[in-house]
């Protein structure tokens, strides 16, 4: 097969859909491999470094997308990339369809096969192509919340380990999956008094049994929620309801009771947020302040380190992507239930339920799709 990555050219976006290591695989397996100038850059990989693994280097993204039978990005296909597709070109990305019916009309009239990321699931029920990103923003949530605690940024100026004789900052993470339990993992690592609070016992359970030295955990009930915010230093909102918004959790009167310039981090708002004054924010002009209460809601925290990001987004997807190459999608699909569950479309036809509700188009299934 021959592989296509092009230069991501969405704003602010430098991850890239395929490293060298990657790259390296599909040759080893025998497919052609054709990256755009410059694509790997944002992410600290050079043209050369694709070169020295036998990928072919070409000057624009038209060459992609023309020599390519499969095209593997990052985030969805932006309008000009979308004009480039053909019938029967297969596009392996991020698409999230269902709030974008624009791009969800071009890859219907394109006539590609789109697996989309977001919706490819694992034997456990978890998404294995969305979890790095969860734990590269968790990891992240901390060091940043720690950058708002200085003074310098508007934050109260507590150090997250204290020092002997001063104790440490006190961080409470709302919601205990898999964003939480990063953050918590970091924030006690940096030496801080750590909370992390769920509304799931058997998720608590796990947490305890795993890292019950480490870090406390809590029942997620409004009036404990309410206490420890109150003593918090650092509050990081973490939680998730699929398939809804973010609940309000922290509501603005709350703020009132808080400690002045404590940092609230809301992991959470690419879903709206969980905290009632939280807008969403960029890596340019991440944090802000309501009622002396410093806010952090970058809704894409991994771009902040796209090359930890590139590389472990790729980890994740280079095995799915060699069955792709190596098996045809249809039949890579076909022995694969969770990667069935990432096709979306399919020559002119939406494959995912959800997505056809939430945009009025009709649906068939993937399995017809498989026989079409
Ligand atoms: N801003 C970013 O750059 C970025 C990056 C990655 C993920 N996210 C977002 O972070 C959020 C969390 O993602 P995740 O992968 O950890 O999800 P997850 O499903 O692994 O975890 C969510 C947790 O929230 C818990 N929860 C639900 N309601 C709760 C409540 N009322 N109180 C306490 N806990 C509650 C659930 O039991 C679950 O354990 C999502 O909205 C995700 O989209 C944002």
């Amino acid at each position: 097969m021959k592989i296509g990555c092009p230069k991501e050219i969405k704003p602010q976006e430098f991850r890239v859909g395929m490293t060298p290591n990657a790259a390296a695989e599909a040759v080893v397996n025998g497919h052609e491999v054709v990256i755009e100038t410059n694509a790997g850059i944002g992410s600290g990989f050079d043209d050369d470094a694709y070169r020295a693994v036998g990928a072919v280097i070409l000057d624009t993204a038209e060459e992609v997308f023309a020599t390519a039978d499969m095209i593997v990005k990052v985030k969805e296909p932006q309008p000009g990339e979308r004009k480039m597709l053909r019938e029967g070109q297969l596009l392996f990305t991020y698409l999230h369809l269902a709030p974008d019916p624009e791009q969800t009309h071009d890859l219907l009239e394109s006539g590609c096969t789109a697996i989309a990321y977001e919706t490819v699931t694992d034997r456990n029920g978890g998404l294995p192509l969305l979890a790095p990103m969860s734990e590269v923003a968790g990891r992240l949530a901390p060091q940043v919340g720690a950058w708002t605690l200085q003074k310098a940024n508007g934050g109260r100026g507590v150090l997250m380990g204290g020092v002997p004789g001063v104790g440490p900052a006190k961080v409470v993470v709302i919601g205990g999956g898999v964003v939480g339990t990063q953050a918590a993992r970091v924030a006690a690592g940096m030496g801080a008094d750590v909370t992390v609070l769920d509304r799931s016992l058997p998720r608590m359970s796990y947490l305890d049994d795993v890292f019950g030295g480490m870090f406390k955990t809590g029942f997620s009930s409004a009036n404990y929620m309410a206490e420890l915010v109150r003593q918090a230093d650092m509050v990081v909102g973490a939680v998730l309801i699929p398939g809804a918004a973010a609940p309000k959790l922290v509501s603005r009167a709350m703020l009132s009771e808080m400690k002045p310039g404590a940092a609230l981090v809301d992991v959470a708002i690419d879903q709206g947020g969980c905290f009632e004054t939280s807008r969403a924010t960029t890596h340019a002009d991440p944090i802000y302040e309501v009622d002396g209460i410093m806010h952090y809601c970058v809704a894409n925290m991994p771009g902040a380190v796209a090359r930890t990001s590139t590389i472990a987004l790729g980890n994740a997807t280079m095995p799915f992507m060699l069955n792709l190459a190596n098996k045809g999608w249809r039949k890579a699909c076909e022995d694969d239930p969770h990667l069935l569950k990432g096709l979306n479309v399919h020559a002119g036809k939406l494959t995912y339920y959800e997505v056809g509700e939430a945009l009025g188009i009709d649906v068939i299934s993937p399995a017809l799709a498989l026989k079409s």
